[in-house]
C-alpha cells in the first residue's frame, strides 16, 4: 500500500519571514491523512529544518550538485543536504532540464549523490506539449527513465520517488484531466516491472502541474496516483492543506 505524498516545490519564492509563518502554519495543523514535505531554496533550509524539528513534514532541496565537494563555485553537495536535515530533494525537475540545460545523465549523477547521502531522490519526468501532441509522451518518459533503470539497483530504488509532470501543465492553470495523468502513470509503473513487481508496486509517482485544492481529490483518486508535486499552490497555507486533505 503506497502512502500519498503531498510535496511542496516553492521553486525561487521564499522570505525568512514567509518561511517563518507558512512553515508553522503547516505545522500547526498536524496533517495526518498523507505524508507531507516543502522544498525551499538554499538559504531556507536551515531555517525550515529547525521549524519543522521533531515534526512529520519532511525537508527536501530544489536540486543538488553532481559532485560530492570540491572546487565549484555556487553548486550545493548532497553531504551539505543532509547535513542540514535534508530527507528529500528534487532532481531533473523541468525548469532544470529546460533553464540549465540538465540532461539524464545529469539526473542520474545527481540521484546517485543524493543515494549515496541516504536522501530520497524526487526524480521528474514529463513532456513538453509539442511532444504530447507529437503522440510522443510516452516514448519521452521512457527514454527519461532509460539511465536510472539501466544503473540502479532494487535496492537504491527503495529511495526514489518518480514526479510525472507535464511541461504544459506547469504553472499555467492547464491540468492533465485525471484520466490523461492515470494513463501516463500507469505506463510509467509498467516500466519499473523490469526491475521486478516489488519496485513497480512500490515506488510512489506523484503528478504535478497546476495541482489545486479543488482538482487534487480527483486526481489522487487515480490508482497510480500517488500525490502530487505542488509548485504554485504550496506557497500558500490553505491552499496546500486543501491538497493535503483531498
Ligand atoms: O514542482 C512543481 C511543478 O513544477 C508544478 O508547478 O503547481 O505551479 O504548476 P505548478
Amino acid at each position: 500500500m503506497r502512502r500519498l505524498l503531498v510535496a511542496g516545490n516553492w521553486k525561487m519564492n521564499a522570505s525568512v519571514a514567509m518561511t517563518q509563518s507558512l512553515l508553522s502554519e503547516l505545522r500547526a495543523a498536524q496533517i495526518d491523512q498523507c505524508d507531507v514535505a516543502v522544498f525551499p531554496p538554499f538559504p531556507y533550509l536551515t531555517q525550515a529544518a529547525e521549524l519543522l524539528s521533531g515534526s512529520d513534514i519532511a525537508l527536501g532541496a530544489q536540486n543538488c550538485a553532481t559532485e560530492e565537494s570540491g572546487a565549484f563555485t555556487g553548486e550545493v553537495a548532497a553531504p551539505m543536504l543532509a547535513d542540514v536535515g535534508c530527507a528529500m530533494a528534487l532532481v531533473g525537475h523541468s525548469e532544470r532540464r529546460t533553464l540549465y540545460g540538465e540532461t539524464d545523465e545529469t539526473v542520474l549523477a545527481k540521484t546517485r549523490q543524493l543515494l549515496d547521502n541516504n536522501i530520497t531522490a524526487v526524480v521528474c519526468i514529463g513532456e513538453t506539449l509539442a511532444e504530447r501532441q507529437a503522440g510522443q509522451a510516452e516514448a519521452v518518459v521512457a527514454q527519461q527513465l532509460k539511465l536510472l533503470l539501466e544503473q540502479l539497483n532494487t535496492a537504491q530504488w527503495q529511495r526514489i520517488i518518480l514526479a510525472y509532470e507535464p511541461v504544459w501543465a506547469i504553472g499555467t492553470g492547464e491540468t492533465a484531466t485525471p484520466e490523461q495523468a492515470q494513463a501516463i502513470h500507469a505506463f510509467i509503473r509498467s516500466q519499473l516491472q523490469v526491475l521486478g513487481a516489488d519496485v513497480a508496486q512500490a515506488t510512489r509517482i506523484l503528478y504535478g502541474g497546476s495541482v489545486k485544492a479543488a482538482n487534487a481529490a480527483e486526481l489522487f483518486s487515480q490508482p497510480d496516483i500517488d500525490g502530487g508535486l505542488v509548485g504554485g499552490a504550496s506557497l500558500d497555507a490553505t491552499e496546500f492543506l486543501g491538497i493535503c486533505r483531498a
